[in-house]
């Protein structure tokens, strides 16, 4: 479908959605759907549930962040159940202004953008929708004009309790517009839209001696002073402020912590009394859930001094950590290059991933477990199966430093080090080496590292560098073993077989002469030395695997090569150690041979065909592990 049919049906699609009637059809209408009324609170917790949740182990997954958040699924649950739940029941947290805290390029912004967008599209559907007193410039929730003396009334009938009191603007209107006649007043649904000024709004402050207050509570319009005779007639004043627009919505409150105090006075009153003052005017009753963002070392400032504290008991603050899974960081990275101008560059395989552990490595705080290194506690939190560890443990890891994640490289240094070495040596494609050799010469010029935390990086460069090593040498040896899979699981059928005549005592059938043959012992211990089962160790280990695959029969699961975790392994150093020799001479050789020359390129098209390299990466790749091999 072209784009501007696409435009087409939007429009359409929002002509059909429009509704306008007088207030008494909106009460018709309020009948049906009582939740038409909810607050802004419990609109934006509805659209957050609405995306759907899922529960995993005791925790519950909310989908609405998964597009654009990634990792941080548990600070993403205690925001929810702990601010936008609660806010939603109209408890007092819904009075707090939410501040999101966490370190640089941590996901804040991208958070609260998720939110907004999200409020534009939930404004269009039957369950997200809002309706407003027509022409109001706060749209102001039409329920305001129920009196206050009928309000209780009006709970008993509908169900529903109405918060704050008729704008000075709309009182006026009812008189002259409407004659007094609120059922006659006009109500209309509304679409939120940043863009429009609608249910959304930013304020961002800028130097506080040319700032203006107009920006957050709107300014008297002198254009129609003359008209209206006065300042004080709410017709001559424009509601056009960041707070007046934001109403019924979101409101983002950038860089907050930094604001001049005047700015925040305002937001006292609001969050706890609902309310705020413009111009000469009665208050103003608003709606809206404000979220402002900060990093530590500000907060820490914030909070240190005493003329503050009114403030800060009335915020209430939300962490967001950095992610701390490898895998996810990887996506972080795929999603922010995809968005850049360097998407058209080849990235070789493992290069982000590799990136990516020593980000996280910098984010760790060192474990109390004696058995837990580093590189370990990484890999458990990044939900890899580690012999001797449980759910419970990774748990208790997760809860010995509260402020893990608080610190450490962000991923905007890794895309702004990868982007610069592409642009400035003009590389067509770039591999896990270029991009550690290129964050390690960037540790010197960024300016948040301290000679202390350097130097703890540095040693984080060479781990992950050590892991790559590790990655290229099974890919290159995998890359050889003429189809590996097949490979593999022929010597473990071959092995399984002949470990099942060992512990039956029993003897083997050759497939080709029908002889009865002993039980291979050599070709056993040639799998089991590999990973270091001694001759003592051997029977209990060949047992221990028949169990394992009669437990596999009984539950009707089948069991394979990769069924058994040390057993893969041993199967797998077993292929390798029996090629060794030829990817050594192979990949080294200046002068290859024919033969040589024919398996280089067999082992290259295999890289290309199935492991995404380009000729020259995978080239690049057999060349450094030659070295490897060589050392
Ligand atoms: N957990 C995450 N999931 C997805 N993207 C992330 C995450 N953390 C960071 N990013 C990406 O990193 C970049 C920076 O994030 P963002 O601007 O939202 O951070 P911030 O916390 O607002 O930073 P700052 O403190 O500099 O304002 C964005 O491109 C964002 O998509
Ligand atoms: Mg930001």
């Amino acid at each position: 479908m072209d784009i501007l049919k696409k435009i087409q049906d939007h429009r359409e699609q929002e002509e059909e959605l429009k509704w306008e009637g007088t207030f008494s059809e909106y009460l018709e209408l309020l009948k049906e759907r009582p939740y038409l009324a909810q607050s802004a609170h419990s609109r934006v917790y509805n659209m957050i549930k609405s995306a759907g949740v899922v529960e995993e182990h005791d925790h519950k997954r909310y989908k609405f962040f998964d597009e654009d958040i990634y990792g941080l699924d548990e600070a993403m649950e205690k925001l929810v159940e702990e601010y936008f739940h609660p806010a939603a029941r109209r408890l007092d947290v819904r009075k707090r202004i939410l501040l999101l805290m966490g370190p640089v390029s941590g996901g804040k912004s991208t958070l609260v953008n998720l939110l907004k967008r999200g409020m534009e599209q939930y404004t269009h559907t039957e369950e997200g929708a809002v309706f407003a007193i027509k022409g109001c410039p706060m749209h102001e929730d039409p329920l305001h004009l129920v009196p206050n003396h009928l309000r209780k009334d009006f709970e008993e009938e509908y169900g529903i309790r109405i918060e704050g009191s008729l704008s000075p603007l709309n009182t006026m209107r009812v008189e002259t517009e409407y004659g007094g006649r609120i059922e006659d007043v006009l109500v209309e649904r509304v679409f939120f839209s940043e863009d429009k000024r609608t249910g959304i709004g930013t304020f961002s402050p800028s130097d506080p001696k040319s700032q203006d207050i107009a920006d957050l509570t709107g300014s008297i319009d002198f254009s129609t002073i003359a008209q209206y005779g006065s300042e004080s007639d709410p017709r001559a004043y424009r509601f056009d402020g960041e707070l007046n627009k934001a109403n019924r919505g979101i409101m983002e409150f950038q860089e907050m912590l930094k604001c001049d105090e005047k700015f925040l006075w305002h937001l006292l009153s609001l969050t706890q009394e609902g309310n705020f003052k413009a111009g000469r005017f009665a208050l103003i009753s608003a709606d809206e859930l404000i979220v402002a963002h900060t990093n530590e070392a500000e907060y820490r400032s914030f909070i240190a001094n005493k003329k503050n504290e009114a403030l800060h008991s009335r915020m209430i603050v939300m962490p967001v950590p950095y992610n701390l899974k490898v895998s996810q960081e990887e996506r972080i990275y795929e999603k922010m290059i995809r968005e850049s101008d360097i998407k058209n560059v080849h990235i070789a395989p493992h290069t982000l991933r590799v990136a990516a552990m020593f980000t996280i490595l910098t984010r760790l705080k060192e474990s109390k477990k004696a058995n837990v290194d580093v590189l370990k506690k990484m890999r458990l939190y990044d939900g890899e199966i580690l012999e001797g560890f449980s759910d419970v443990d990774v748990e208790e890891l997760k809860k010995e430093h509260a402020d893990e994640g608080m610190s450490g490289i962000d991923p905007r240094y890794v895309i702004n080090r990868i982007s610069s070495t592409i642009i400035k040596k003009e590389l067509t494609s770039i591999n896990a080496l270029d991009v550690l050799r290129s964050l390690k010469d960037g540790l010197g010029s960024h300016a948040s590292i301290s000679n202390e935390d350097k130097d703890r990086y540095l040693d984080f460069i060479s781990l992950a560098r050590k892991e790559y090593d590790e990655i290229a040498k099974k890919e290159v040896q995998k890359a050889f073993v003429y189809s590996y899979e097949e490979s593999a699981v022929t010597l473990m059928d071959n092995y399984l077989d002949n470990v099942e005549a060992y512990c039956n005592k029993a003897k083997l059938r050759d497939p080709l002469t029908g002889e009865e043959l002993n039980p291979d012992e050599r070709l056993m211990r040639s799998i089991e030395e590999q990973i270091g089962v001694s001759e003592n160790a051997k029977k209990a280990f060949r047992e221990e695997i028949l169990i394992r695959i009669s437990a596999y029969a009984r539950k009707g699961k089948k069991f394979d090569y990769q069924s058994h975790e040390r057993l893969r392994e041993a199967i797998q150093k077993k292929l390798f150690a029996d090629l060794k020799d030829v990817v050594k001479i192979t990949t080294s050789t200046k002068t290859p041979d024919e033969q040589q020359l024919k398996k280089i390129n067999e082992v290259v098209a295999t890289l290309v065909d199935e492991h995404g390299y380009t000729s020259s990466s995978a080239n690049e790749l057999l060349k450094y592990v030659g070295s490897l091999l060589n050392r």
